[in-house]
């Protein structure tokens, strides 16, 4: 049974029991119906509590249901929350752990809440690009007021059970034994009376509505859940309940169907099976990470220690220049009392934070104290051979070697070492304490304990980890490279920085190819370059333009001016017309007659060329699934979450439509748009990226060859 029944003189205890969140699915909801049901019929039962097992209330509705047939015979979580409501008998709800979305919603149609102080509730459904579809946008609004339960549902963000009791959510926050304290009040509470929610009003002060509309994304830039969440709490003030149930249903029902909706399911499921990695299975045992150690105070290293110090995981930052090591303690320092100061934390966590962090010039010193090491040096293969090779002789046996490289060869990595299997690729990306995602990338030599030990620290440190396979770039940066060119080349035929920055941000982006590099620092990439050209590397030819910018000492923000220019202090980018003259004796110097370029052209030219590159990294096995690509290029480059990531993007267009476009750009532009196999292949079998399974495009490969 997903839901136990137990009779506690004259109270029958609900206990939602459906591992790992209790989520309300059919099965779950089916049996909370029955049980409560019976309760109801039975005279002898006075008053009902909710609860759950599993260290959690309920994470929900059952987001795996979602756009597929509900059995007709079993109830749905509104009836469910319907029978609740009309229920002669009172609920009371005992939170310990998550009470999410249909869960908190379960939560507010009971006469009263006590939670354990480690509790969390919340109605997140906007993440998904849904709103409370079970009564929330209009109790929650009862309870704590418009305004307040706006703030919740617009921003999705849970609160803890403090917060909750002050807002009124929760009645009592209990410390002892939640449930035999909640059986009492539900013991001595007087028979027959109801304290519903519903019975509320639901009031605002003018303007709200239009005040939070105003901040809020446009609806064609992934504002859509967010604009509805607030229409339907706006329509719980002058609404009387019923009709305010039914307008909710009906913008439930919208969103429901709405590709944004989709495309943020996708990313919630791709983000959690990222993790899941054919060949290091669940059991794989972890190294225990007691002490870390960080070679490098620059931008990353200090990034790097700072997200392993927000995790709780103490660090040493090692840089052979006592100059650099200081102006990196100091940076690292300016951006936590900067954190403060903005009230995102405690003054009591930046001490404690800047407590966990140590600095040394002696690399051998720090190291061999650590059970992890991340290298966060220079991007220069020689470089890192040698910090390698001096880690292998400092360390610890066991001790988990990682690079934080962005694009080079791991093996080559680890063969500066006796210990191959203890080699791993970490690459953070900047600013490493804010940005979520973690590419984790295995050598040929990698051992399962390595990975697992990656993953492991990527969410105790609360970032997402997916595995790749080293290449040049790994997944993430090789697809930037083939983005980047051709953004690139529509500049030398006639667009500008601006054109296409302009296209991609009305896509969704925070920032296009061309401010997105300019942030990053061009440095970086020219330096690349170098080394790819002095390496003699194939492929389409190269554009130049970074080169002509670079050359003028231009890399960025950093100094002030890129492919824009910046003003002292503020990042808000100028078209510059240096570069635009740069740009027209670029195109002038390759004999390009310069055009006028459509946004279509732009966004298709800046799109496929991932969509190609995704589809060929997943048939060399760089990537394991089309989802994991997805979940770097959301959580690491910007991809607008509301389209799912470039390859669920890819499957909504239409395989079909993305063939005949590279097809068609092929025989315009040259043999660089030629489809990759796996598309070819895909179109053939009708099928899209997300019909393959894990490492099912690899192992096509491999059969072929
Ligand atoms: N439905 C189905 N599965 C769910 C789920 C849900 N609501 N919530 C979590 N899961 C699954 C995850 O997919 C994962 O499954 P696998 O192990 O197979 O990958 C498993 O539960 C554990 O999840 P996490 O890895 O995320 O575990 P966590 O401990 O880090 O976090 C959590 C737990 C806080 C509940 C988090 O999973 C979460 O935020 N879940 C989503 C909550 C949510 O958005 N609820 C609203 C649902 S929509 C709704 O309720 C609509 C409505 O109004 C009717």
């Amino acid at each position: 049974m997903s839901v136990k029944s137990e009779r506690r003189d004259g109270i029958v205890v609900l206990t939602l029991d459906y591992p790992p969140v209790n989520a309300l699915g059919v099965e779950v909801l089916t049996d909370l119906a029955a049980a409560i049901e019976a309760g109801s019929r039975d005279d002898g039962v006075h008053a009902f509590v909710l609860t759950g097992a599993n260290g959690a209330f309920s994470g929900g509705a059952d987001i795996r249901r979602f756009g597929k047939p509900w059995p007709p015979t079993a109830p749905m979580l509104p009836e469910v929350i319907e029978s609740i409501e009309r229920s002669e008998k009172p609920f009371y709800a005992a939170i310990d752990g998550v009470a999410l979305g249909g869960g908190c919603e379960l939560a507010l149609v009971c006469d009263a809440r006590y939670a354990s102080p480690r509790s969390r509730v919340g109605l997140p459904e906007v993440h998904l690009g849904l709103l409370p579809g079970a009564g929330g946008t209009q109790r929650l609004p009862r309870l704590v007021g418009a305004k307040a339960a706006l703030d919740i549902i617009v921003s999705g963000m849970p609160v803890g059970a403090a917060r909750a009791a002050e807002l009124g959510i929760v009645d009592e926050i209990v410390a002892g034994n939640l449930l035999d304290h909640v059986c009492r009040v539900a013991q001595e509470a007087p028979a027959g009376t109801r304290r519903r929610v519903s019975a509320r009003r639901s009031e605002a002060q003018p303007g709200v509505f239009a005040a939070v509309r105003a901040k809020l994304d446009p609806v064609e830039r992934g504002g859509l859940a967010a604009h509805r969440c607030t229409d339907a709490v706006e329509a719980s003030t002058w609404l009387p309940f019923e009709q305010g149930l039914h307008r909710e249903r009906e913008l439930f029902t919208e969103l429901l169907h709405s590709d944004q909706s989709r495309a943020r399911i996708h990313v919630f499921f791709a983000e959690r099976e990222a993790v899941k990695i054919p060949d290091v299975p669940a059991s794989t045992p972890v190294a225990r990470i007691d002490r870390a150690c960080v070679v490098g105070a620059g931008t990353m290293g200090g990034g790097i220690a700072m997200s392993l110090a927000n995790g709780g995981i103490p660090a040493d930052v090692v840089e052979a220049e006592p100059e650099a090591l200081a102006r990196g303690k100091a940076t690292i320092e300016r951006n936590y009392a900067a954190s403060a100061r903005k009230g995102r934390i405690s003054q009591a966590d930046v001490e404690a934070r800047l407590g966990r962090i140590a600095y040394g010039t002696s690399l051998s010193a720090a190291a061999g104290g650590a059970d992890l090491v991340i290298e966060a040096v220079f991007e220069e293969l020689d470089v890192k051979l040698s910090v390698f090779a001096e880690l292998d002789r400092a360390c610890k046996p066991g001790a988990v070697l990682a690079s934080n490289t962005s694009t080079l060869d791991i093996d080559a990595i680890a063969g500066a070492t006796a210990r191959p299997e203890d080699v791993i690729g970490t690459h953070f990306f900047s600013p490493a304490n804010v940005m979520r995602l973690l590419e984790i990338v295995r050598g040929a030599k990698t051992s399962a304990r390595s990975i697992a030990t990656a993953l492991a620290l990527a969410k105790r440190i609360g970032k997402i980890g997916v595995v790749a396979r080293t290449c040049d770039g790994f997944i993430g940066n090789r697809m930037l490279a083939h983005y980047a060119r051709e953004a690139a080349y529509l500049v030398e035929e006639g667009a500008l920085p601006q054109d296409v920055d302009r296209v991609i941000e009305a896509f969704g982006f925070p920032m296009g190819p061309f401010a997105m590099g300019d942030l990053a620092g061009l440095d970086v990439g020219w330096r690349i370059r170098k080394r790819r050209s002095a390496q003699g590397m194939t492929g389409p030819r190269v554009p130049e333009i970074a080169d002509r910018v670079c050359e003028r000492g231009r890399f960025g923000q950093k100094t002030g001016a890129g492919y824009y220019r910046y003003a002292d202090g503020d990042r808000t980018p100028h078209p510059d017309p240096e570069v635009e003259s740069l740009i027209f004796a670029e195109s002038a110097r390759l004999g390009i007659a310069r055009r006028t370029i459509d946004d279509a052209e732009i966004l298709e030219r800046c799109m496929l060329p991932l969509v190609n590159e995704g589809a060929n990294i997943l048939l060399d096995g760089t990537a394991i699934r089309p989802g994991d690509i997805d979940v770097v290029w959301v959580y690491g480059y910007g991809f607008p979450a509301f389209r799912g990531g470039p390859m669920h993007y890819a499957d909504m267009l239409g395989l079909m439509r993305v063939f005949e476009s590279l097809r068609a750009l092929e025989a315009r532009l040259g043999p660089h748009w030629h489809p990759s196999p796996l598309i070819e292949e895909l179109v053939a079998s009708k099928r899209r990226f997300a019909d393959l399974a894990a490492d099912e495009a690899a192992r096509l490969t491999m059969e072929v060859s």
